[in-house]
């Protein structure tokens, strides 16, 4: 089968069969087909979009492109249900929520992404702890997962390949923002995990790719559809991303939020609905709680006992990181030198935040990459960022800004009065949970 013939067919709008579909993704694993080629079909799709069945036979070929996790032989005394989110600005829900539904009897183990654009990546997160493994062995990962429930770890080479080289040629063809393409590229590595549960956290506002509530929505629906077609009962949340969401933006200061949060030193209440909205539909997935209202309390069980942030320890210890990272979790964190406030110009409320921008501002501190190879500053960020609604007088902080140097602070300062618009009335913010689609 010509590449170049099957392209032709999508660029002209004709729906593609299986057959050829799946010559498409063996050409991506095998060499078969060029980049170049990968790109000009990612560019037809992005314009003729793909059918139902074409995106269902694109994900099935690309779930098979590498290993299919499997569960059975471990003999979990519970559900297998995993989380995805979409990617924002301060989106530290992962780091939470898998210790949590850990101690309520899910097992989950969690594949995930290193920071991409103005988004963070929990895997750079976790990167912040000392020794903690990203990479384990699969031995590993599956012991983690049957002791302590939750192991989250970064993608490998093994698991959907033809996504990660299609992923790679659609992040420097502008080709990203397509329905089929995203659906497709999630659910082949979430599906390949061997789950029988999935969250979706669709993420809609300035701080997301999906920058519109008819885009969310599209992704939600087709998500849905596609992952069931599979046999994995999935629901989607989709949520607002039109502020960063708690306190913190940077990966150790968010790793300091989450375990405040696990240990109960502070819970920001936006951060807290998200998790649990999310936590107790992942039980009512799993089968672990009947109604909304059980699957709530439950969470807030473990989070009251301590078992949640217990789990937390024990994942973070048997992935090789130190054994009281909970107890000394300030110790462990790399900091920045230089900490400064960002003075508001103004009085007033906060009417609007140009989210991309402030994590712009964390890339530009180094927290995130601008080439795919570039390392990490772990320590630098954003810390008591105020939020939508939130009154601040002129010289107070909107935010802390964490750098390496003076001139990287102050020219962060900048940015982020000018990411900020203060308003002498006050406005609502958007609800956090706008949709729950199942
Ligand atoms: N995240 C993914 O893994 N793939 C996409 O296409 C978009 C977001």
């Amino acid at each position: 089968m010509l590449p170049q013939e099957i392209i032709r067919k999508k660029r002209d709008g004709q729906a593609l069969s299986e057959k050829e579909i799946s010559a498409i993704v063996s050409g991506m694993t095998d060499g078969t087909f060029s980049e170049s080629q990968l790109a000009a079909f990612a560019m037809a799709v992005y314009f003729q979009g793909m059918s139902m069945d074409e995106c269902i036979a694109l994900t099935g070929n690309m779930m098979k492109s590498g290993q299919m996790l499997t569960w059975d032989d471990l003999k979990l005394d519970g559900p297998v249900v995993d989380k995805h989110s979409t990617g924002g600005v301060g989106d530290k829900v992962s780091l939470i929520l898998a210790p949590i539904v850990a101690a309520c009897g899910v097992y989950n183990p969690m594949v995930s992404g290193r920071g991409l654009g103005h988004t963070g990546g929990t895997l750079d997160k976790l990167e912040s702890i000392p020794g903690y493994n990203t990479h384990p062995d699969n031995s590993l990962f599956r012991r983690t997962v049957k002791e302590v429930g939750c192991a989250v770890i970064g993608q490998t080479e093994d698991l959907a390949p033809a996504d990660k080289l299609f992923y790679s040629v659609r992040d420097v063809t502008a080709t990203i923002e397509s329905v089929p393409l995203i659906t497709a590229s999630i659910l082949s590595k979430k599906l390949a995990a061997g789950l029988d549960g999935l969250v979706m956290d669709v993420k809609t506002g300035n701080g997301a790719f999906a920058n519109n509530l008819g885009f969310a929505n599209e992704i939600a629906k087709s998500i849905i559809h596609v992952s069931n077609n599979f046999g994995v009962r999935t629901s989607v949340f989709i949520t607002d991303m039109n502020q960063p969401l708690g306190r913190t933006v940077g990966n150790a200061l968010e790793v300091m939020e989450a375990v405040n949060y696990l240990t109960g030193v502070d819970r920001d209440p936006r951060l807290h609905d998200v998790v649990i909205s999310i936590a107790s539909e992942m039980l009512a997935i799993g089968g672990l709680a009947e109604t909304k209202k059980e699957g709530i309390e439950k969470v807030n069980e473990v989070l009251d006992n301590g078992k949640a942030a217990e789990s937390f320890g024990k994942m973070v210890l048997t992935l090789g990181g130190p054994a009281n990272f909970l107890e000394e979790v300030k110790s462990y964190l790399p900091e920045a030198p230089v900490i400064k406030p960002i003075p508001s110009e103004h009085t007033g409320f906060v009417s609007g935040i140009n989210t991309r921008n402030v994590g712009l501002a964390v890339v530009e501190l180094g927290g995130g990459r601008k080439n795919v190879t570039d390392g990490i500053d772990h320590s630098v960020g954003l810390s008591q960022v105020v939020g939508i609604s939130e009154k601040v007088e002129a010289a107070q902080p909107l935010a802390l800004v964490h750098a390496q140097n003076e001139d990287q602070a102050n020219q962060t300062i900048e940015t982020i009065r000018n990411s900020y618009s203060i308003s002498d009335s006050n406005v609502e913010p958007n609800p956090i949970i706008l949709y729950l689609l199942n």
